[in-house]
């Protein structure tokens, strides 16, 4: 019986709450139930007392029925922290590292995955100091279950209630489920675009903004795996937990990979690498002259394709971006570059992939083909490890 850490804030949605624990426990979950003092404002602590069967954990200078201390204790017998409601207030601390009350403190001192479903007016949710701790946190590996739209509680219409308890539920299953199921593992990610030089000002590179490899690789990190993240430029925070190498062409890229590919046991290619490279990157700025310009252009090598061909056991999974026959041509991309999943991108939809947090995928494999609806690219992160963990089971 899985071990759920429930921790309730003080906002209108605290009642939410309680059905969140009995749909927990009707799937199986034993769970305590940590509150802020402002939480109690709002739900007496007996309820959740009563439904848990637990005593609830309010005071952090209290100590437990055994003597223990409890934000110790439970950090580290809990399999999940799940955060529902979860107000601005203690967001806020979670990203500064504030521990003032039972529930921030235990936060600090957990190790188990976090799953946080913020609620709290739409301006709020908006705001840029709330929008950037949302961003650390996530970056930290603390994952969101997000708030739907609709009537808030305050008379607002807009972005902020707490998502469905269906919803929350389902989230906090999967992540348990997830937990450590690519333990063992060295996944080796490619991310961003890379940069081709012509001159020191001026070079080709591409739209990618490297967020479907961060996710990808964030992801396998909270599954348990060792991750190295290959980066071209891009205007992403490094994430914690995982090592980053920064590279800026094809050509560095292709290095960093050939050496660290020996100790890999799955590579992700999601960077959106160069084709084509100016032949030649010329030392001094090129002065321009009446006419136009010709640059010739070189091919870079096909990371992909280099790996694939002597990958041994290692999974190797590919990206296509494509604008028309995408599932077709990314059948053929998958057999001719060997690759043993391919995830195929329609980029033809402007903006809907470069740059955004969603995107949908169809997910190709000799066995056959899923397909993934408009979802946040850390979900469909998640969808790829788990069709990997799958073929990698079967195998
Ligand atoms: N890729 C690579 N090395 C390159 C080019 C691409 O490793 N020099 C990898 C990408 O990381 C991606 C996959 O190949 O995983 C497919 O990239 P795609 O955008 O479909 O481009 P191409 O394979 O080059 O195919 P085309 O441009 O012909 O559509």
């Amino acid at each position: 019986m899985p071990l759920v850490v429930l921790g309730v804030t003080g906002c209108i949605g605290a009642y939410k709450a309680a059905e969140v624990l009995r749909e927990l426990q009707k799937r199986g979950a034993d769970v305590r139930v940590v509150m802020t003092p402002n939480a109690a404002r709002f739900v007496s602590p007996m309820t959740f007392e009563a439904l848990s069967r637990h005593p609830v954990f309010l005071d952090q200078f209290a100590l437990g029925e055994e003597g223990e201390i409890q934000h110790v204790s439970l950090a580290d017998a809990a399999e999940l922290l799940l955060v529902a409601p979860a107000t601005a207030n203690t967001i806020g601390k979670f990203a500064n590292g504030i521990a003032d009350d039972a529930l921030s403190t235990l936060f600090t001192a957990t190790k188990a995955p976090v799953l946080v479903a913020p609620a709290m007016n739409v301006n709020m949710f908006e705001h840029p100091a709330i929008v950037a701790n949302l961003e650390t946190l996530r970056r930290r590996g603390v994952a969101f279950v997000e708030p739907g739209s609709g009537y808030l509680a305050c008379g607002w219409l807009g972005k902020g209630r707490l998502a469905e308890v269906g919803d929350i539920v389902n989230a906090a299953m999967a992540r348990l489920a997830r937990r450590s199921d690519l333990a063992g593992e060295s996944v080796l990610v490619t991310a961003g675009p890379t940069v081709e030089d012509l001159d020191p000002v001026r070079f080709v590179s591409n739209r990618s903004s490297g967020k479907m490899g961060y996710r990808l690789a964030e992801a396998a990190r909270d599954r348990g795996a060792r991750v190295v993240l290959v980066s071209g430029p891009t205007a992403l925070p490094a994430p914690s937990g995982l090592e980053v190498v920064a590279v800026r062409s094809a050509a560095e890229m292709h290095a960093a990979v050939m050496a660290r590919f020996e100790a890999a046991s799955v590579l992700a290619m999601a960077a959106a690498v160069s084709d084509y490279r100016p032949a030649q990157a010329f030392a001094q700025k090129l002065k321009k002259a009446e006419g136009g310009l010709n640059v010739e252009m070189v091919r870079t090598p096909d990371i992909l394709r280099e790996v694939a061909a002597r990958k041994g056991a290692r999974f190797v999974i590919g990206f296509a971006a494509e604008t028309e026959k995408l599932v077709e041509s990314a059948r053929r991309k998958r057999v001719e570059k060997k690759a043993d999943l391919i995830v195929a991108n329609d980029v033809s939809e402007d903006g809907a992939v470069f740059g955004n947090d969603e995107n949908a995928a169809v997910l190709i494999d000799a066995a056959g083909e899923t397909r993934v609806a408009r979802t946040s690219k850390r979900a469909l992160a998640d969808r790829i490890w788990d069709r990997v963990v799958d073929l990698r089971k079967k195998a």
